[in-house]
């Protein structure tokens, strides 16, 4: 890096955006690490001349504009937001409540919608800066018991897609990320809330996704650091991906996703293509 960059975290206190900010600092970032309580992001991260910790709740937009105030007054510009912070609501459609769903879509898509929009006016005077948003292998296929996750991270990715060609004139790339299972603190409880059991008939399915749910907290075949090695990779990119997968499983999610699309495209392609006015 010839001028020393700067990079602002969401969710910077626990789970990957620990793993980010530690790994932007030792590439020689600037790092403007964020949370909702100081003393954990600063217990995660320490002292560093390079390292300045703001409260951000990504649901608080006075916040967002707080923060941004304070990382240009620290080190004069944003030249990479990390929207990573995001929270997991389990459960079938059926059992979660519309406040739970609220609550999934306020955090996952309305929070880094909020930190972009206070970023975006820093950015557009540069004439480069990226936008990283982390969504999910949940945001490229819908999955049983996850209804709320995809969807707010189905929003995230429908956002994002259309930010890209919005900001571009101004030199701002973005990428979405699609991480399978890592190693964090998602599925504990402190980040994971599950329907409360409501219908009978979904009983035997939900006792096999709150096992499997329990089994995969801290055995997630994804290592964190390496992730958070992936993004420092992307972030020093001049033309950055407008996706990255992270993970063999989230792969295998794409390329299924991209089969079945491609299969249901080929099954209906004569009336799909037959829809036009004869008159
Ligand atoms: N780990 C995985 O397997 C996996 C897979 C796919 C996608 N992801 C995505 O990866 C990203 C990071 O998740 P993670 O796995 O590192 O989870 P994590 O260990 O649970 O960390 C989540 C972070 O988000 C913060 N957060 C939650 N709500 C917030 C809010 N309203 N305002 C500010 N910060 C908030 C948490 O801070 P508090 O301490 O304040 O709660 C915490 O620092 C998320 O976008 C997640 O959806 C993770």
């Amino acid at each position: 890096m010839s001028i020393q960059q700067v990079m602002l975290i969401t969710g910077a206190g626990r789970g990957m955006g620990v793993n980010i900010a530690k790994a932007a600092l030792t590439a020689g970032y600037q790092v403007v690490a964020t949370g909702r309580n100081m003393d954990t992001v600063t217990k995660a991260l320490g002292d560093d001349d390079n390292l300045l910790v703001v409260i951000l709740d990504v649901n608080s937009p006075a916040d967002a504009e707080a923060a941004v105030k304070a990382a240009v007054g620290k080190f004069g510009r944003i030249d990479v937001l990390i929207n990573n912070a995001a929270n997991f609501y389990g459960g079938f459609f059926e059992e979660l409540t519309l406040d739970e769903i609220e609550s999934q879509l306020r955090t996952n898509l309305i929070g880094p919608m909020n930190v972009t929009r206070a970023v975006l006016p820093v950015m557009r005077k540069q004439l480069s800066s990226h936008i990283i948003s982390i969504s999910s292998g949940a945001g490229i296929s819908g999955f049983e018991f996850n209804a709320a996750y995809a969807a707010s991270k189905f929003g995230l990715e429908g956002w994002m897609e259309s930010l890209q060609p919005e900001v571009l004139p101004f030199g701002i790339h973005t990428t979405i990320v699609n991480p399978g299972f890592f190693r964090t603190e998602l599925l504990t409880e402190a980040s994971s809330t599950y329907a409360k059991p409501s219908i009978e008939e979904y009983a035997d399915r939900r006792a096999g996704y709150m096992a499997f749910f329990n089994k995969q907290n801290g055995q997630q075949s994804g290592d964190p650091n390496k992730l958070a090695k992936a993004l420092l990779m992307i972030a020093s990119e001049t033309e950055p991906p407008r996706r990255f997968i992270a993970g063999a499983d989230a792969v295998g999610i794409a390329e299924q996703k991209i089969a079945d699309l491609q299969a249901q495209i080929d099954a209906y392609r004569d009336i799909s293509m037959s829809m036009i006015y004869e008159d």
